[in-house]
């Protein structure tokens, strides 16, 4: 299945991530899996830290009316522009601001995909509501992702999958490790070195 970009507009959004290279490889993975993810038929999917909207709204063009699609972001900018983004691409995106997804009701989702903020950083520039949201992950990059790979096994249905986009500082071993304990196998959907990062697209599904 070929996967293009939706189209979006950030004029009116200074503050939201311009989808980058890891967007796009974020991208290239789902596409790559989509014969995985259908054969899993999902009902609800969410992405976390949804930016622009352009990843989850490209799943629409997967799944189409057969699934609901929630995305949330911690920066309400973000908000505003999945909800653009959604309307060019006449797909329906229920966006809100929140941190991860702590607000809804357990093991709701079939799918939960997340571009995190990934880059080693000091966790004092974790701070505030703007663009550096999307970017500083804190301690080796991993505060939040950390926080999601731990909830898990609250936020996911039974035959949920995530995926998720990592990069190699991120000490990946170690995450993989974290999710097993917590119930979690992996594997690499798709890897890339872009100049200065090497990235990869890693899917966590549960344990038989
Ligand atoms: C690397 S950007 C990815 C944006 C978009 N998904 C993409 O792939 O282009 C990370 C996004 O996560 C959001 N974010 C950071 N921390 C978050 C949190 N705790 N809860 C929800 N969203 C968060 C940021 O505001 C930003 O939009």
């Amino acid at each position: 299945m070929n996967l293009s970009t939706p189209c979006y507009d950030l004029g009116k959004f200074p503050n939201v991530y311009e989808p980058s290279e890891d967007t796009f490889l974020f991208l290239d993975a789902l596409e790559a899996d989509a014969a995985y993810l259908k054969s899993t038929k999902p009902e609800i999917i969410a992405e976390v830290g949804s930016g622009s909207g352009v990843v989850i709204t490209a799943l629409y063009q997967i799944f189409g009316t057969s699934c609901a699609y929630f995305a949330t972001d911690i920066n309400p900018q973000c908000c505003l522009a999945t909800t653009l983004t959604s309307k060019l691409n006449n797909s329906r995106v229920e966006c809100l601001t929140m941190d991860l997804l702590i607000n809804f009701k357990p093991a709701l989702f079939d799918v939960i995909l997340f571009n995190p903020p990934y880059v080693v950083t000091d966790s004092q520039e974790m701070s505030g509501l703007g663009l550096n949201r999307s970017w500083a992950g804190g301690n080796y990059g991993r505060e939040i992702i950390d926080k999601l790979i731990k909830n898990l096994p609250n936020l996911l249905s039974k035959k949920g999958v995530c995926y998720m986009v990592l990069l190699k500082e991120n000490c990946v071993n170690d995450i993989v490790e974290m999710a097993k304990i917590n119930g979690f196998e992996s594997e690499i959907v798709i890897q890339r070195k872009i100049p200065g990062e090497h990235l990869y697209v890693y899917k966590f599904f549960r344990s038989v």
